[in-house]
């Protein structure tokens, strides 16, 4: 045990984050830390850049110097009803064991393979870097270091540019990536803003998205789209569910007839 702690020392740097991992995480977690960081994934985790309800996500730097945003899926108090209804039905997912830290597991494998099939679609994502037990790690998005806002907390500029993009990606993803992302809202949307000035926007939190052969698709689907719609409505943009359903299904032609990305079995 007195090694584990050493390892600690090696990862983080700063006393208080010290503290706090220690508080929050258990061993198991402090040592799948301690692997990705000595598998090169990341060299130092700097500190918390926010909290959800399922995990903390983390801003770290490789030994280059290079940001990555490292998320840590907690173990124990996650919501493990709510994760298995979105994993069974999800051919990939079938052959996961029951139990709290295997569905975490799966959840963190299930994230990292459907951040890589929506970046291969086209939509934009945090690029996956790499992932074990419940903690994954991804590209960071932000600008000069500081991590880009929610469009739930820090709006855009242009929103109807804003509303086609977020169409785009429910098209892409339903007809080129075979997926539903089941929890898009503007909470999971990024607005980084690069060094030319230019806003970008990026999807976040694909943990729990599902085959589009999920028996629940079509219904988070739908409550995707009413989401995308009622925010957008609200910010003046005109549309509603019915417009922005079909504006979705529009771009069938255009994203059905590419190869697919199809979802494969999750890697182990
Ligand atoms: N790749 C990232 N780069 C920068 N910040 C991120 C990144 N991923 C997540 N975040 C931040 O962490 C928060 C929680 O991440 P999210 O994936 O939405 O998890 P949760 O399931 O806890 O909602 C986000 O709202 C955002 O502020
Ligand atoms: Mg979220």
């Amino acid at each position: 045990m007195a090694d584990e702690k050493i390892n600690v020392y090696r990862f983080i740097k700063d006393e208080d984050l010290r503290k706090t991992f220690a508080k929050v995480f258990d061993q198991n977690t402090i040592m799948a830390c301690h692997k990705l960081s000595t598998k090169g994934l990341f060299d130092v985790v700097e500190y918390l850049i926010n909290v959800g309800k399922e995990a903390h996500v983390f801003r770290a730097r490789d030994s280059s110097g290079n940001f990555r945003a490292v998320k840590i899926y907690k173990t124990e108090t996650s919501d493990f009803k709510h994760m298995d209804k979105y994993l069974v039905g999800d051919e990939r997912f079938r052959d996961v064991r029951r139990d709290k830290r295997d569905i975490v597991f799966a959840w963190t494998r299930k994230e990292h393979n459907n951040l890589d099939l929506m970046a291969k679609a086209g939509v934009r994502v945090p690029l996956p870097y790499g992932f074990h037990e419940n903690l994954l790690v991804m590209e960071f998005i932000g600008r000069e270091g500081v991590a880009a806002k929610t469009l739930f907390a820090g709006g855009c500029r242009d929103y109807e540019k804003a509303y086609e993009t977020v169409v785009d990606w429910m098209a892409r993803l339903y007809f080129k990536a075979n997926l539903i992302h089941a929890d898009l809202s503007e909470y999971n949307v990024l607005v980084n803003v690069d060094a030319r000035d230019r806003e970008e926007l990026v999807l976040i939190d694909c943990g729990q998205s599902v085959l589009a052969s999920h028996p629940m698709a079509q219904e988070f689907f739908e409550r995707d789209v009413r989401n995308v719609a009622k925010y957008f409505q609200k910010q003046g943009v005109d549309t509603d569910y019915a417009r922005a359903y079909a504006a979705v299904k529009a771009l069938k032609a255009k994203y059905a007839a590419a190869a697919p990305a199809r979802g494969g079995k999750g890697k182990k």
